[in-house]
């Protein structure tokens, strides 16, 4: 039995499915976004109060184009069909779907041509996005057209009776303005769903279900002091209390002060029963005379599996291991058509173990979206330095020395990180920076200090704006911090005579060096 009223997903691969389970969460209603091969038993176990049937790359007609079980038109749930979803519906129920001579892409005005519950609070004409090539051009008895626009008969369409519903163009973009209208209208008109889902309502069911499975074991888990992995040791310690033991791995790799500052705040602030321990100089060790970027990331990704299972075994008697996946992780791990991306650099997460791990997982995040481990980080008491830090990636700062990591190096990469982190914080713009820190070059250069003659590296300053990192853009900072950053890392940092600042977007660059 749900404890929410849930809508399912189905996927067929659209890049906006996930956006339809933001846009449904959005209005706090539970959704899940499931592949579209998941078989009709088990959405129908799920107990869903309305199907959404996402759009797709395919075309109904090509072979092998996803397809579904008659049958789901038939459990008496109602359902959406977007786009793709709408032409597959529309052949499910017996009607013609064609081949678009051109395809349709872009801004397009719908007419509403019936009133529907769908459509209230619409004006009779309304600006939405389509981006299909096929279209339906015939409909079986009983469904009727309800929108078209001046090239699509049928933009969209109802059988009102058994509640099923198709429309050609996106409603979850945001360049269908009304688009939330209409779905709300979905959610709560047509399936007559409660808004039930809350951070609130969320926390208080992730303990309850965590202490079930838990029962009287005990659960490892890591933590880097990033906003994920403390929002699950917070969530799983509320829940069983210290029979939580977390993890905390010092690679050698971090900035200046943050191991120091991720114990106080997982001890004295959080409460959380903690075994930190001091790996530098098995990571440096094994980082000796490696220059390749992707070495490097395996290398430490590798080590950090190895120092975290001696340790969780030292702990002992633990069953679980808690770790903070995210929704937008799942999706592309199961995705419907051919699996993640291609792989630009191997990521490395804290707390992300291989498949041959003797732990079961308990991942309370995985239906959330990082913006919502935030709003739970705040519903949950965390401070503020955690819930608004800026992401660091695993590798720590093996990525951002570049060539070969010693700690020599390392030494003048943190004296300089230091002063970036230290003048963008006083910066009245920080929180608009998604990142702000420093690299240091395998460069040297000749330079003049007082009256000699000085050799020595050069830094990289890196500052980017980002939504969610996937693109960025550099900063455009005052030139007078960007002198105030020049002069004291010259000044300030031993060994480091220039400095220069980032001026690539990503892509074609990317955030990290490495
Ligand atoms: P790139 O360099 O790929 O980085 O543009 C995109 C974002 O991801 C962070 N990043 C990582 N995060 N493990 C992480 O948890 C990693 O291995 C890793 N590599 C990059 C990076 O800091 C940026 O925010």
């Amino acid at each position: 039995m749900n404890a929410h009223d849930t809508i399912i997903i189905l996927d067929f691969g659209s890049q906006y499915s996930q956006l339809i389970a933001r846009r449904v969460r959005e209005q706090h209603v539970y959704c899940r976004l499931v592949p579209c091969s998941t078989p009709l038993d088990e959405v129908r176990a799920a107990g869903p109060k309305g199907i959404i049937l996402s759009g797709g790359p395919s075309s109904v007609w090509a072979p092998g184009a996803p397809d579904y079980d008659p049958g789901i038109l038939g459990l008496g749930v109602p359902v959406l069909g977007i786009c793709y979803g709408m032409q597959l519906m529309a052949k499910l129920m017996g009607g013609k779907v064609e081949r678009g001579a051109a395809g349709e892409y872009g801004p397009a005005n719908i007419e509403i041509i019936q009133p529907d519950p769908l459509f209230l609070g619409c004006e009779p004409t309304e600006r939405v996005w389509m981006s299909h090539g096929d279209r339906v051009s015939a409909l079986p008895e009983g469904v009727e057209p309800i929108a078209r626009t001046p090239t699509v008969e049928i933009a969209a369409f109802a059988d009102r009776r058994r509640k099923l519903y198709g429309v050609q163009f996106h409603p979850e973009v945001s360049h269908t303005p009304r688009g939330e209208t209409m779905l709300r209208n979905f959610l709560f008109r047509v399936c007559g769903c409660r808004a039930d889902w809350t951070m609130s309502s969320f926390i208080e069911e992730a303990t309850r279900q965590i202490r079930e499975r838990v029962g009287a074991d005990r659960v490892v888990c890591g933590l880097s002091g990033g906003i994920d992995s403390t929002v699950v040791a917070t969530l799983v310690h509320r829940a069983i209390g210290d029979r939580l033991t977390c993890i905390f791995v010092d690679n050698g790799l971090l900035r200046a002060g943050e191991a120091e500052e991720v114990i106080r705040m997982a001890r004295d602030e959080i409460g959380l029963h903690l075994v930190a321990v001091d790996a530098s100089e098995r990571f440096l060790a094994r980082l000796k005379g490696v220059t390749d970027p992707e070495q490097k990331r395996l290398i430490i990704g590798d080590e950090f599996v190895r120092v975290f299972t001696e340790e969780a075994e030292r702990v002992g008697g633990a069953r679980f291991l808690a770790q903070g996946t995210l929704f937008p992780d799942l999706i592309e791990s199961q995705s419907a058509f051919g699996g993640p991306s291609a792989r630009i650099k191997s990521h490395h997460n804290v707390g992300g173990m291989p498949e041959w791990s003797q732990f079961e997982l308990i991942e309370p995040l995985r239906e959330l979206f990082k913006d919502e481990v935030r709003e739970l980080g705040k519903e949950l008491g965390l401070p503020h330095p955690i819930l608004h830090r800026q992401p660091f990636p695993g590798p720590g700062l093996a990525v951002r020395v570049v060539g070969e990591v010693t700690p020599e190096r390392l030494a003048i990469l943190r004296n300089a990180d230091r002063v970036v982190q230290e003048e963008m914080e006083a910066w009245e713009h920080y929180q608009t920076i998604w990142q702000s820190f420093a690299v240091l070059l395998p460069v040297r250069s000749v330079g003049v200090m007082g009256d000699a003659r000085t050799y020595e590296f050069a830094v990289a300053i890196r500052v980017v704006t980002s939504r969610d990192g996937m693109t960025a853009d550099w900063a455009r900072l005052p030139a007078d911090l960007l002198e105030r950053l020049s002069t004291r890392i010259i000044n300030e940092v031993d060994g480091v005579n220039r400095v220069l600042y980032d001026i690539s977007t990503k892509p074609p660059s990317t955030i990290e060096w490495e």
